[in-house]
């Protein structure tokens, strides 16, 4: 049975399309597929998320952006070389890491056609739908540590309370979907390029960072 395309916001869930037993290679290949929430209809392709099975750091971010969504990597735009350039700072290697998002397509407006595609926030019911993907992804990582970037991700792994101020930089041991996990939530590095003090945003993204390098030494 091909799932319907088109149903109310409350049912919208990636959970159909997810495979059972799975390695990477094939969710990726069953993600660029998934039609869990209407997010697929502007996008232009699934982005899922890149690195080793065994990496011992997941980073999580929002969702792709406009050069992500072209490319179909993640953390490929301005943002993911911020990120980049504060990970090796901090001694983490972006290589070995394994890199993704809360949602897998990117929402955005855009005022005209052929206009500058301009970044929207997912909705939670949107995160809540992709959330099947992530749990995937978490089950066959099984990082040592999660690297938690900004608020959508925060509350997609957290919950609804989730306020990235209160926890930056800190250690939090949880359950996610039903596994022992160990998080270190920071910003979101696309906050630091549009913060007014970029170089304070930029130390304190890497300071955070520090404390999930300190965890992996
Ligand atoms: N911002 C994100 O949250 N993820 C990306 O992949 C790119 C920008
Ligand atoms: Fe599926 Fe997630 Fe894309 Fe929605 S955003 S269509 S749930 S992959």
């Amino acid at each position: 049975m091909t799932p319907r395309t088109t149903f109310p916001e409350d049912r919208y869930t990636a959970a159909p399309f997810v495979p059972d037993r799975a390695d990477l290679t094939a969710l990726r290949e069953a993600a660029a597929g998934c039609r869990g929430c209407p997010l697929h209809r502007d996008a232009t392709q699934t982005v899922f998320g890149e690195g080793a099975a065994d990496a011992r750091v997941m980073l999580v971010g929002e969702q792709p952006g406009d050069q992500e969504d072209r490319q179909g990597r993640p953390f490929v735009g301005p943002a993911g070389q911020l990120l980049d350039r504060a990970l090796a700072e901090a001694g983490i290697d972006p290589g070995e890491a394994y890199v993704t998002n809360a949602v897998k397509h990117f929402k955005f407006t855009q005022a005209e056609p052929r206009k500058r595609r301009i970044h929207k926030a997912p909705t939670l019911r949107e995160a809540a739908a992709c959330a099947p993907w992530l749990a995937a992804e978490l089950a066959l990582v099984e990082p040592e540590l999660i690297v938690v970037l900004g608020a959508t991700a925060g509350k997609a792994l957290l919950g609804s309370s989730f306020k990235v101020t209160e926890v930056r930089g800190t250690v939090l041991e949880r359950e996610i979907h039903g596994r022992p996990e160990r998080l270190v939530p920071t910003v979101h590095p696309s906050s630091v390029l549009r913060a007014d003090d970029r170089e304070a945003a930029y130390q304190g993204l890497v300071a955070d960072l520090d404390v999930a390098a300190r965890l992996l030494s």
